[in-house]
């Protein structure tokens, strides 16, 4: 996004001073167009006040990208209330807290871009996420049900699903498990975040207005429909 001429506010969870600088000449080194804030996207208040520091210094935000989300996998019988808890609030409270922030003046600006990452497994399913799979496929209900709002002003909504990425995430799974799961995507490889980002691009280019409400799959053929 930098690259294409935006001011980033990349975001972590919270974090001291000294982590987020760390993470800064690590990530980005040399690069005054992005900077990185700390927020906890499942509390509203924290969202909040990462909003009004951004606008307040940058004005109204054009492209949201709500990306954070975490895994915290079990059996349904076995799930505990807090691991349900933690996940939905993680993965869809945060689409209510951060669009709730921008979505007004994007359509009052008359132009925005609301970008929801979702997952394979909300439409999939996968044993061992009943809470993630649901948090993932909320998104998509949300993401329709916000394009038909933001469609006659302007901003667009769309959702964008991975299968599985070379990222934390997936990187931190047992060996025979990634074997097991490469072994079923019929392009033979875990995709690259660059993939997803390169996606992303595509949905932001002002050329794109006319692409609203749609999920976009980006899972090397694992599944299709
Ligand atoms: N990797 C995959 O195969 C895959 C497949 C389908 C969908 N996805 C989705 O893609 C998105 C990115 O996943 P990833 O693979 O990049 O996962 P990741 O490597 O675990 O990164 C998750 C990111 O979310 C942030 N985060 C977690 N909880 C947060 C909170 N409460 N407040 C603010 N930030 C929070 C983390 O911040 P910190 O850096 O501070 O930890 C981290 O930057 C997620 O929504 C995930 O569900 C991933």
């Amino acid at each position: 996004m930098s690259a294409c001429g935006f001011h980033v506010i990349a975001t972590c969870r919270i974090k001291s001073e000294a982590e987020i600088l760390a993470l800064k000449n690590e990530l980005f080194p040399e690069n005054d167009n992005i900077d990185i804030l700390p927020v906890d996207v499942s509390s509203y208040e924290s969202c909040s006040s990462l909003i009004n520091k951004v606008t307040q210094k940058y004005g109204v935000i054009s492209v949201l990208i709500n990306n954070a989300g975490i895994t915290a996998d079990s059996s349904f019988k076995k799930m505990s209330l807090d691991q349900w808890q933690s996940v939905v609030s993680c993965n869809l409270d945060s689409m209510f807290n951060m669009s709730k922030l921008v979505f007004s003046p994007m359509c009052v600006q008359g132009w925005g871009r609301i970008i929801n990452i979702s997952s394979i497994n909300a439409q999939k399913g996968q044993f061992g996420q009943a809470n993630y799979a649901a948090s993932k496929a909320g998104i998509l209900g949300f993401t329709k049900s916000l394009a038909a709002e933001g469609a006659s002003s302007g901003v667009t909504v769309n959702s964008v699903s991975p299968g599985y990425i070379a990222t934390r995430m997936v990187m931190k799974l047992p060996d025979d498990i990634k074997e097991y799961i490469v072994s079923g995507i019929p392009v033979g490889r875990f995709g690259r975040p660059d993939e997803i980002a390169h996606t992303i691009k595509f949905i932001v280019d002002e050329n794109s207005g006319f692409l609203t409400g749609s999920n976009i799959a980006v899972n090397g053929g694992q599944h299709m429909f």
